[in-house]
């Protein structure tokens, strides 16, 4: 096995910290982010003493490009070229859905937050790494006009369009690669255990451990290899066909627009 250096965005809790716990046993170096130092703490120490190294973490809200932006800054400065860049932080209901600058928060931490770093930490990837980006069975028709503006989905349609505008600027990417990086999306299967599930459904939801092995598997295994721009869904156990307008290279290409303006009009 080749180690390998693996950034897991929301690594406190859920698919990701599981995720985390597996990388690590395998013998790759994760370096952990979360929005609670809280949190960060104690799953530094449960890393350190399956590693026996230190872990080196990061904290940021993803709610906020600002944070997004000092975040991609202190990884350049502070962590090794990543071999993965593991986009798995989200969140879905919420009784606060319009962040500081007013966007609504499932597009700015599902969808802005992993674009700002896939393309941020750009120069700080490995040339053959893989970008995974966490999505959803969940996918809706994107109203592009919603990206950047304020909340006025259900939790429900917000959620939906944020994962498909994820695998659809993915998508994008992955068509215009002309090197060996690899993007794909994973379904990590749907109604699984986590804070997430427990607080919009109430239910207490399926083995989180069935996320966390294919986030492994995406971030390492050889299954993934080559499969550029595809899509896992770990409902059907298969690389299957995500919503149709993912594969629409028109549609895709607005939704990266869209994300480029709106983030130069969030920096003015
Ligand atoms: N569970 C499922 O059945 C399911 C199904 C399909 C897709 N997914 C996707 O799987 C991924 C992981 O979700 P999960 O189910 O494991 O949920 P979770 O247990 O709620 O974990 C979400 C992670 O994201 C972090 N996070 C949320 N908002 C953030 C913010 N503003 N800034 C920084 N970090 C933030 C959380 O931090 P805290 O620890 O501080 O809360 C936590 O570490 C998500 O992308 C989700 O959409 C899950």
């Amino acid at each position: 096995m080749t180690k390998k250096t693996i950034l897991i965005t929301g690594a406190t809790d859920g698919i990701g910290k599981d995720a985390a716990f597996r990388l690590a046993k395998l013998g790759h170096e994760v370096l952990p982010h979360g929005r609670s130092e809280t949190k960060l703490k104690s799953l530094c120490a449960e890393l350190e003493a399956i590693t026996g190294a230190n872990v080196l973490s990061f904290r940021a809200d993803l709610s906020e490009t600002k944070a997004v932006r000092s975040l991609v800054d202190e990884v350049k400065e502070r962590a090794p070229k990543l071999d993965v860049l593991l986009n798995n932080a989200g969140v879905f209901a919420t009784s606060k859905p319009k962040t500081e600058e007013g966007l609504d928060v499932r597009f700015a931490v599902n969808t802005i937050a992993p674009f700002m770093l896939t393309e941020g930490l750009s120069d700080h990837l490995h040339q053959e790494a893989r970008i995974v980006n966490i999505s959803s069975a969940a996918q809706a028709r994107v109203d592009p006009s919603a990206l950047f503006a304020a909340p006025r989905l259900s939790d429900g349609a917000a959620y939906a369009q944020s994962k498909l505008a994820l695998m659809m600027w993915t998508n994008r990417l992955a068509s215009l690669e002309s090197g060996q990086r690899l993007y794909v999306s994973v379904n990590p299967a749907s109604m699984l255990g986590t804070k997430m599930v427990k607080d919009a459904f109430g239910v207490n939801g399926g083995d989180i451990g069935v996320g966390g092995d294919i986030l492994c598997r995406a971030a390492v295994s050889d299954e993934f290899a080559g499969k550029q721009g595809a899509y896992y869904d770990n409902d059907a156990k298969a690389f299957g066909p995500p919503h149709e307008d993912a594969l629409d290279t028109q549609r895709c290409s607005e939704i990266l627009e869209s994300l480029r303006s709106g983030l130069a009009r969030l920096a003015q």
